[in-house]
């Protein structure tokens, strides 16, 4: 892969909230995804994270309301029935290996997002959620503890990305049902 595709591919990869839930994602396709995880640079090369897959209809019933979504969108309560993610990947850390992850849990994120721009779908990381009751609903065996959902969907949304005005972090829904993501521009973030 070129840079630019890889550029471009990680533009498209924004946080997706709404989905087409009559658009299913099958079980071979988050195998996919968590393979991703395989090839990933890991601190002391340990790789204490595990992830449960999450795919009935039961069980992303469960997951769902345990879920915070965009805070800066205080009108918004989350998505409606009918756009809803229809698959979660939960990242787990094995507190049997560590209880530092370093940064794999990061890199590990990205690979997996990326891996589902690169299938045609969308996702969205989700830090605010209720790990104790997702350990419960998915009976997640002792030593492993959640530390980030990932909701996938194929997206229901358009996502755009333009450059911060005044240091504005927060994003936004214009009326058209645009959501706006402010980024920090190149120049800002190189230190001289
Ligand atoms: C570590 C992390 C935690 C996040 N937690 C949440 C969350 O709990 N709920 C949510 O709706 N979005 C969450 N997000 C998505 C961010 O809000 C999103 O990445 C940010 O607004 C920038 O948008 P972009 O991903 O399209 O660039 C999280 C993202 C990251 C990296």
């Amino acid at each position: 892969m070129e840079y630019k595709e890889l550029k471009e591919l990680m533009i498209r990869n924004r946080s997706y909230r709404r989905f087409d839930e009559s658009k299913k994602i099958d079980a071979c396709q988050l195998e996919k995804l968590v393979e991703l995880c395989v090839y990933c640079a890991s601190g002391r090369n340990m790789q204490p994270l595990k992830y449960r897959t999450v795919l009935s209809e039961d069980e992303c019933g469960q997951v769902f309301p345990l879920l915070g979504w965009a805070g800066y969108l205080t009108e918004w309560h989350g998505p409606a029935e009918g756009e809803r993610p229809v698959a979660y990947i939960v990242q787990c850390l094995d507190r049997n290996l560590t209880d530092n992850p370093m940064c794999d849990d990061g890199i590990q994120l990205e690979a997996l997002t990326l891996g589902a721009v690169s299938l045609g779908l969308g996702a969205c990381i989700i830090k605010s959620f209720n790990a104790n009751k997702i350990s419960e609903v998915l009976s997640l065996e002792p030593g492993l503890v959640p530390r980030h959902v990932i909701a996938l969907g194929v997206p229901a949304e358009e996502v755009v990305i333009e450059d911060m005005k005044d240091g504005d972090i927060r994003y936004w829904r214009s009326e058209d049902g645009i959501h706006h993501v402010p980024k920090r521009r190149l120049k800002e973030i190189l230190v001289k």
